[in-house]
């Protein structure tokens, strides 16, 4: 069964209420509570000192109506009589402030001393629910995030991190380049995490995405620790955390390579996107949510009401916006859902923040359809833990994520367009796409997306090579194979060790920001590209697109090679959607892929397996109805509408 949640805070409502919200949940079919990850200064009031009953009593109320519990360990939020005490848990500033107390998650994750009361309440509370079969997981903290932190532990940690990397000093100025600008290092102690406010393009940027490696193995090691703690305390109980796309992000690939199952917090806009573009985003988001360990995930927060507090309110989800984002989550691949959160808050800072319920308490038109997505979601049973089979993967790495953030490349270029241009062209065509780590490996696959492989990776290269030479299609883009492992460009025709697979070169590159120049196409189609253009030439590869404008018209744009039995495509310019359709169309017929060819716009599909028989998910991402013929069938969506189709194959 597809289990729907909810996220609840007993602490945050007087008691007299949790009886009749809990009453509520059953009755509407809420499978699922969580609890507890802000709640620290209710469950350790004075130090040492704890109160788990008000929270057992909650938990109690659940369990008595079949409700099962996810606990978070609350050590997002430290209390007061915690930063009293010992001022110096919180995290620094670049500039060597200690942030302000008016926000969350101000703790540094590698004081020793914030360090030494985590562990506590973290042991404390897994051994106290150690025996309570309602606690079925736990989620650690919340939404952790990388964050650069200039206080003297982290700065400490930070040096040992590099010298374990380097052993010897003579290596890390070697690996940085540090003789440019006077920087080599004679000892550690001057090793530094970058000051001052000018932007990442001012600093080295070997020295740079360390760092970042640095600030996502710190977080990573903070929750691996919490992880270990619950293990041994409450066995038996998965454990994971929340995270989203935020501007520091860990590096999700190890983040989770330790703990049992993926958590996503999932907020899609209310406000639908005016191009059909980016309204495909919340698919490619999901997509990389369950790529992350190729397995199914949860999403632990789910937009529930219209979201306000960190901007101006927005809009309300749309009606059947509910129910669809859910249901196209359960799609891709999330077997449990989690709304945040139950009812708005009428107190702190969030209460514009908008839950199931509004500040009123009395159910309105989110709750209703809340309630029917309830229903739904125990007749989707069947497909629970169904397979979603892919022909088609995109690679993503977050090395390449921190070095274009490091190193903006031209104005408008943004690191995930691509992938998420190319995700798009092939999620149109109705087929399943991964999203995967460059780690992984390729086998099963008929088309692999490979964009912009910026920063080296170790085997990355020889597996896309193996992949293609065994009859796969390769799809590779222009700034590849540009940077070696430490971020330090390479002395090579780029695309560097791209150009044997590619059987193409770069002579020059054009950095041409929002200009825009038209390639043309061998069957005489234009279409317009941005961003970059890379001029090619081609070795072995056949010429597929020339530029038709600029001082570079008649320069090689786009190419196909023919490598061992596959094919490897090289596209030199960052284009717009029309032409990574093109290339998906193109390559899909090559590869003889299922595709289907006439979903409107704005329709998603997903097709889920199990043994012989297969489910289409359909889903309708628009405020418009949809009539259209799929399997020679008619099928009509209401707008948001999800609709599981089954077929024998
Ligand atoms: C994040 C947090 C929640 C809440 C929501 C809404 O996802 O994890 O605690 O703040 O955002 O802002
Ligand atoms: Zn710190």
């Amino acid at each position: 069964m597809m289990k729907i949640g909810v996220d609840y805070y007993p602490e945050h409502w007087d008691i007299s209420l949790w009886a009749a919200d809990a009453d509520l949940m059953q009755q509407t079919g809420v499978k699922l509570v969580r609890l507890a990850e802000f709640a620290w200064c209710r469950l350790e009031p004075q130090d040492g000192v704890f109160d788990f009953a008000w929270l057992d009593e909650a938990i109690d109320l659940f369990a008595e109506r079949g409700i099962e519990v996810i606990l978070c360990t609350p050590t997002s939020c430290p209390p007061m009589w915690l930063y009293e005490k010992h001022p110096d848990i919180v995290h620094v500033e670049k500039d060597g402030t200690p942030t302000n107390l008016g926000i969350r998650s101000h703790r540094c994750v590698t004081n020793p001393t914030f360090l030494h009361y985590a562990d506590r309440i973290t042991i404390t509370m897994a051994r106290h629910y150690a025996d309570n079969p309602a606690v079925t997981g736990w989620q650690i903290d919340n939404e952790l995030e990388a964050y650069f932190c200039y206080c003297e532990h982290c700065i400490s940690k930070y040096r040992a991190w590099l010298q374990k990397k380097y052993g010897a000093i003579e290596n890390l100025n070697k690996a940085y380049g540090n003789v440019v600008w006077s920087g080599e290092y004679s000892a550690w102690s001057q090793v530094k995490p970058p000051y001052g406010s000018l932007p990442h393009a001012w600093q080295n940027p070997a020295y740079m995405l360390d760092f970042y490696r640095f600030c996502s193995d710190n977080v990573i090691d903070f929750s691996e620790r919490q992880a270990a703690q619950l293990r041994e305390h409450c066995p038996g109980r998965p454990v994971t955390t929340n995270v989203w796309f935020c501007e520091h992000m860990p590096d999700f690939y190890k983040q989770f390579a330790n703990l049992d199952f993926i958590s996503y917090d999932n907020y899609p806009a209310t406000r639908l996107p005016e191009d059909t573009e980016s309204c495909y985003s919340h698919a490619f988001h999901l997509d990389m949510m369950r790529g992350v360990k190729r397995r199914p995930f949860w999403i632990m927060e789910q937009l529930s009401g219209g979201k306000g507090c960190w901007a101006p309110m927005e809009k309300p989800p749309l009606p059947g916006m509910i129910k669809g984002y859910a249901l196209q989550a359960f799609a891709h691949g999330a077997d449990t859902v989690v709304h945040f959160r139950w009812r708005t808050s009428n107190i702190g800072a969030e209460m514009h923040w908008h839950g199931l319920l509004d500040h009123s308490n009395v159910p309105g038109r989110r709750f209703h359809e809340f309630a029917d997505l309830c229903k739904m979601a125990n007749q989707l049973e069947k497909w629970q833990g169904s397979e979603i089979r892919a022909d088609v993967a995109i690679l993503f790495s977050f090395d390449n994520e921190y070095a274009f953030k490091i190193q903006p490349q031209t104005e408008g270029y943004y690191y995930l367009e691509q992938l998420q241009r190319l995700h798009r062209a092939f999620t149109a065509l109705g087929l399943n796409v991964d999203i995967i780590g460059q780690h992984e490996k390729l086998d099963g696959y008929k088309i692999v997306c490979a964009p912009e492989m910026y920063v080296h990776g170790d085997g990355v290269a020889e597996r896309l090579e193996d992949f293609a030479r065994q009859g796969g299609t390769v799809i590779l883009t222009t700034r590849s194979g540009v940077k070696d492992a430490h971020n330090n460009t390479v002395m090579a025709q780029l695309p560097g060790i791209y150009r044997e697979m590619t059987g193409v070169h770069v002579v020059e590159y054009a950095p041409i920001g929002w200009e825009s120049v038209p390639v043309i196409f061998e069957d005489g189609k234009e279409l317009n590209v941005k961003q970059w253009c890379d001029i090619l030439e081609a070795d072995t590869a056949q010429v597929l697109a020339r530029y038709n404008g600029d001082y570079f018209a008649g320069a090689v744009a786009i190419t196909c090679n023919a490598y061992g039995k596959g094919q490897v495509y090289y596209i030199g310019a960052v284009g717009t959607q029309s032409l990574y359709d093109r290339m998906a169309r193109m390559t899909t017929e090559e590869a003889a892929l299922p595709v289907v060819f006439d979903l409107p716009e704005r329709v998603e599909m997903v097709t889920r397996t199990r043994d012989d028989e297969q489910a289409r998910f359909v889903f309708n991402n628009d405020d418009k109805p949809k009539a259209f013929q799929l399997d020679g069938r008619e099928i009509r969506l209401a707008p948001f509408e999800m609709r599981v189709i089954e077929t024998n194959y």
